[in-house]
């Protein structure tokens, strides 16, 4: 479908791999389109059960490229990245994760609207938008301190530390942490089981389960995003990419 994004058909689950290896994983633009679009076929596709989200060189991905931000900031809610978290977010069917080395930024808030994620012993999650001088996104701000708690959300966003697979479990959007090289196949395994379930039970299990909260975290998502492109446009937050851009000439 695109170079950047692979996608893999088995026994009714489709695995789309995020695929720029030589930046971890990065996603531009093009990458959010065809991530939405993948999904959004996928979805359609009745012979598409369960789709897998994976990430491809010992990454999941290091979150929204740092260049295309600048380059090409969202400008409103039509930009490919909302369009992508709006198509996750209200998706019918299962997705899982199986999620490898780091996972930064975008690359954790998506995990908040996947059914099940594995993760590898190895796997790093941060949250770092502090520290770019942006602020939450990906209904982070709603999800997170549901799940985690306030004490943890709080830390995780306010300081946006590197953390690992356990205290990702312990923040309630991690399912399965397992040995690495157990990852894929763990993974693969939920996602053919889930597969093989009643496929329209399983949609109407999926939508109970998050319907209640939807029309909040689609709420949420907006908001975020009006800060967020606010953010973008600071002196905080374009001293701090291009800090990101330039370190390794210093
Ligand atoms: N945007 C653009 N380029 C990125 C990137 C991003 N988000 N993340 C990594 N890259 C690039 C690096 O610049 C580097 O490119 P180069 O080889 O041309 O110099 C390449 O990918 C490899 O990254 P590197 O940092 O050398 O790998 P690492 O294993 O030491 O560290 C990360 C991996 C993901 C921890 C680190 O790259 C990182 O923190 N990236 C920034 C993540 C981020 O802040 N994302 C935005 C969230 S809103």
């Amino acid at each position: 479908m695109s170079e950047t994004l692979l996608t893999q058909d088995a026994e009714g689950v489709r695995t789309l791999t995020f695929h720029r290896p030589q930046k971890k994983n990065a996603f531009t633009h093009a990458m959010y389109e065809a991530t939405t679009e993948a999904l959004l076929a996928a979805g359609m596709d009745p012979a598409v059960r369960v789709v897998l989200l994976t990430g491809a060189g010992g990454t999941f991905t290091a979150g929204n490229d740092i260049g295309d931000f600048l380059e090409r900031p969202p400008a409103g809610e039509d930009s490919a990245v909302f369009r992508f978290l709006r198509t996750l977010v209200n998706y019918e069917k299962p997705v899982v994760a199986a999620v490898d080395g780091a996972a930064v930024g975008i690359g954790t808030t998506m995990l908040l609207h996947c059914d099940y994620v594995v993760a590898s012993e190895r796997a790093r999650f941060v949250m770092p938008f502090i520290n770019l001088g942006v602020c939450p996104e990906g209904a982070s701000s709603l999800l997170l301190p549901r799940n985690a708690g306030m004490t943890l959300a709080s830390e995780l966003l306010m300081f946006g530390d590197p953390f690992d697979a356990a205290t990702a479990q312990r923040a309630g959007f991690v399912s399965r942490v397992v040995p690495d090289a157990q990852l894929l196949e763990v993974a693969t395994e939920r996602a053919k089981t889930l597969a093989a379930k009643p496929a329209e039970a399983l949609k109407v299990t999926k939508r109970l389960l998050r319907e209640p909260l939807r029309a909040e975290v689609n709420a949420t998502l907006r908001r975020e995003g009006a800060e967020f492109i606010k953010r973008l446009n600071s002196d905080e937050a374009r001293e701090a990419f291009l800090a990101f851009m330039n370190r390794k000439s210093k």
